[in-house]
């Protein structure tokens, strides 16, 4: 992967680019410090650009592996323009196991397969180019519409905690959270953002500090054990937060920490909010107990900022994400409406509109 230097200002709402036929990202890892674009080539830096959070968010993971597909696409057509289909079959598999728990990498996937199935004769580009800009620009059209329905249950002026980033640059722009966080504050609804940093890769403080600070919203950072003192002291009416995947009962995966702050919230009257698109549901699965929870590297707890903070000779246990139950969740906003209290009946009821 090769750094260029892009001539956009970096921001949130451009962290996957496609232009002049090649696709660039914005390297997350760097942020907040260092603003600079990764041009990927192939299906094979696709996914490790995934697997390594140069990008990262479910749905932003999603759109990136759908353009992934077109490079692959690319490449293969040129190595054989009778056979590009049989030889992208690695390309899928490399794709689908850069990271395992957000649905919408599959499902971005599945729906760029069925594509390049259909196709007949000729140069594939095009058209899977096509689908590919489809995946991007519909999930900022639903981002749009949960910032409007999400804002919607807001009733009073607050503020809110948010956990992790579920912002433009972990969508395909705006941000699902923080899209209604966006939204509630130009309606004069948001005092202030509590934003917990979110260990160990400190998506909080990196990424939606960033993002809220750009955009002149009030954001103040909390260590994600402050963030049950900060809701004993009051005048927190929710706690919003995006989701990796919903099973069909409405059990909620999300960035580790999430659960606890659920049942704080829960502990305190506070209401939580879940905005996803459909994309993140996936109805195959039961309930959240079937969710793959990635696991990774102990490396990255046991080290911070380039220097080891455990002790020599200790492990950690690193999942990142974890379930909160759906009893925990008072509203989970999609593109197709709000389920309040959502359970088997009423998630299958909204993925049915
Ligand atoms: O490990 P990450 O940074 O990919 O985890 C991201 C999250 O958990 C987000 O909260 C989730 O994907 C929602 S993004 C709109």
């Amino acid at each position: 992967m090769e750094t260029k230097p892009l001539d956009i200002r970096a921001d949130a709402d451009h962290a996957i680019v496609w232009r002049n036929d090649r696709l660039y990202l914005l390297d997350q890892r760097l942020l907040p410090g260092e603003e600079c674009y990764l041009e990927l080539h192939g299906a094979d830096e696709t996914a490790s650009a995934i697997r390594d959070m140069v990008v990262r968010g479910a749905p932003a993971i999603g759109i990136t592996a759908a353009y992934g597909v077109v490079l692959a696409a690319r490449r293969r057509y040129a190595e054989s323009p009778a056979g590009w289909r049989g030889l992208m079959t690695h390309d899928y598999s490399v794709l689908a196991t850069s990271r395992p728990t957000a649905v919408n990498l599959f499902w971005a996937l599945d729906r760029m397969k069925r594509v390049a199935d259909n196709l007949t004769a000729g140069d594939p580009e095009q058209r899977l180019l096509r689908e590919a800009r489809a995946i991007h620009q519909e999930d900022v059209a639903a981002n749009r519409t949960m910032g409007g329905l999400g804002a919607g249950l807001i009733k009073e002026y607050t503020s809110v905690i948010t956990h992790c980033n579920a912002g433009a640059l972990a969508t395909g722009g705006y941000g699902t959270a923080l899209g209604v966080v966006r939204t509630a504050y130009v309606a004069g609804k948001v005092k202030m953002v509590y934003a917990d940093e979110t260990r160990p890769w400190l998506q909080g403080s990196r990424l939606t500090a960033w993002e809220l600070a750009r955009d002149g919203i009030p954001v103040t950072l909390l260590t994600d054990g402050a963030a049950a003192s900060r809701l004993a002291q009051g005048g927190i009416d929710w706690v919003i937060v995006g989701s990796d995947r919903i099973a069909a009962n409405g059990d909620v995966a999300n960035k580790i920490g999430t659960y606890n702050l659920a049942v704080v919230a829960r502990h305190h009257g506070v209401r939580v909010m879940v905005v996803a698109p459909t994309s993140t549901v996936d109805m195959s699965l039961a309930s959240g107990a079937e969710i793959p929870i990635e696991t990774r590297d102990p490396a990255e707890v046991l080290r911070c900022g380039g220097r080891q903070i455990g002790a020599d000779g200790v492990d950690a246990w690193n999942p990142v994400f974890d379930i909160t139950p759906a009893a925990l969740v008072d509203a989970i906003v999609t593109e197709k409406g709000v389920v309040r209290s959502p359970n088997a009946e009423t998630m299958a009821q909204m993925m049915a509109r």
